[in-house]
């Protein structure tokens, strides 16, 4: 009896659904739509006059085009031209070290940073294959049909990463930091890798060549930037080795990340969506055991600029290493006039020098962190183009919304902890402090959760 009353209330209200369904399209002029939508929310009579439209903000001033940042690529190169100088192609050429040694990149603006980046990895002798640049713009297809053209931000050239032999993921829509490291695990379980690095795209990386030039003259073995992560993760493999979760090349410019860890405490924070995401993370791992060491295997440069020509990292003969804006050596460390004429005939034979490029890495990352930093992050605003085209956004608009999510995610830290900054394992809390602490700050005289000086 009782089931025969419920089917007869369902069939009723599937009547009642089909019956408004009807109503609203055959029966409701889409202009009434219209107004209702514009107007059921206020509660204002709608015969009082609605605000006017706000004041226009002065347009902002558009920057001048950016190059292509390695036209090679648009000339079908030979496949020998792309990849590894010599020296450093052992582990890409040679038969592949039994780990899986994927390398995550995670993309979402400035191509040209982000090709620079790719290149100087693969000139590093990181096997191309192992490489995934993981295309997070949210433009969808978009890019994978190649409809973005280079002014456009978020434009990624599928092809040229192809040509490269590098991999790309494209996630399904536009993920916070947070939720990208969340979608990184979630690959790597898809794909049984129980490690995998991963790297910012603002980086210049080098493998120590110079000392590649003793190593022939001498017992000791060059290795690359590559096969010195490699050999960090044989290490961490052992049996003995404590329990770990990252291993940081420079900070996180470059990390080793043990999946299961990640997993082990519940992956990232994404109410944190941007800064803080990292303390949170790195803190709550420590709290739960896992080792998080630092080794160096090689030069990470943290930039802001993009080489003329990134071919010039691979040693294209004739493709000489310089960047707009290059300050120049300091007057003592110049070549004289006779050595800079027989570097330049010898980048025309065989290529740039491995330590004039390092020189102009070093330059490039002096840039960025000139003013005290403040320029750090403006590389991301250098695509202004692209309206029109699919997912278009507008470049400052993004840049602004970016911002404010940045600050909710530190107040959200900040709520979380009860205190602002990354300093919370230094003043006693604990992983189960977690939105139990009142906060150490009075937001009536100290300002809000992302504000204050422990940021
Ligand atoms: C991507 O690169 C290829 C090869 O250089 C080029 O032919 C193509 O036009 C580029 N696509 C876009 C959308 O720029
Ligand atoms: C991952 O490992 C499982 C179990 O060993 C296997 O069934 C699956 O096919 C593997 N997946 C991939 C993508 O290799
Ligand atoms: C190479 O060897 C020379 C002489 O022993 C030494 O001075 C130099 O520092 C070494 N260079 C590197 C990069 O190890």
């Amino acid at each position: 009896m009782a089931r025969v009353v419920h089917l007869a209330v369902r069939a009723r209200y599937r009547l009642l659904v089909l019956a408004l369904a009807a109503a609203v399209f055959q029966q409701v002029p889409t202009e009434s739509l219209e107004n209702d939508f514009f107007t059921w929310n206020t509660d204002k009579p709608a015969s009082s006059h609605p605000r006017p439209k706000p004041a226009r903000k002065p347009a902002y001033p558009a920057g001048p085009p950016v190059p292509d940042p390695f036209p090679l690529l648009s000339a079908h190169p030979a496949a020998d031209v792309l990849r590894a100088p010599a020296v450093n192609r052992g582990g890409a050429d040679e038969e592949h070290y039994p780990e899986a040694t994927p390398l995550l990149i995670g993309f979402t603006r400035n191509w040209p940073q982000l090709l620079q980046c790719v290149v100087s990895y693969v000139a590093a002798g990181w096997p191309p294959g192992d490489i995934y640049v993981v295309e997070n713009t949210g433009a969808m297809r978009a890019n994978t049909e190649g409809r973005l053209t280079l002014q456009n931000p978020f434009y990624l050239n599928h092809t040229q990463l192809g040509m490269l032999g590098v991999n790309v993921l494209v996630t399904p829509t536009l993920l916070t930091f947070a939720q990208l490291q969340n979608y990184f695990a979630w690959t790597a379980l898809e794909r049984n890798w129980t490690e995998y690095f991963w790297s910012h795209q603002d980086l210049i990386v080098f493998s120590l060549e110079n000392e590649a030039a003793n190593a022939s003259d001498s017992s000791q073995t060059y290795y690359t930037l590559y096969e010195r992560c490699v050999g960090v993760l044989q290490y961490l493999r052992q049996a003995g080795i404590p329990k770990w979760a990252h291993h940081f090349f420079a900070y996180d410019h470059l990390t080793l990340v043990n999946r299961d860890a990640i997993l082990a405490v519940g992956g990232w924070d994404t109410h944190i969506p941007y800064y803080a995401g990292d303390c949170d993370m790195y803190v709550r791992l420590m709290w739960a055991g896992y080792w998080q060491g630092e080794t160096t295997v090689g030069l990470i440069l943290d930039v802001a600029t993009v080489l003329d020509d990134v071919g010039a990292l691979l040693r294209v003969p004739g493709i000489h290493a310089a960047f707009a804006g290059d300050p120049g050596p300091e007057p003592e460390q110049a070549d004289d006039a006779d050595d800079d004429e027989a570097r330049r005939r010898l980048v025309e034979r065989r290529g740039e020098t491995w330590e004039h490029l390092v020189a102009v890495g070093y330059r490039m990352e002096e840039a960025k962190y000139a003013d005290g930093g403040g320029w750090r992050n403006t590389w991301q605003l250098r695509q202004t183009g692209g309206q029109g085209e699919p997912f278009a956004r507008d470049a400052e608009g993004f840049e602004t919304g970016l911002h404010m999510m940045i600050d909710t995610g530190r107040s959200v830290f900040a709520e979380k902890w009860g205190h602002r900054g990354c300093d919370i394992a230094r003043i006693g809390i604990r992983a189960d402090d977690a939105w139990q602490l009142e906060r150490d700050w009075d937001p009536e005289t100290e300002g809000m959760g992302h504000q204050g000086g422990d940021w």
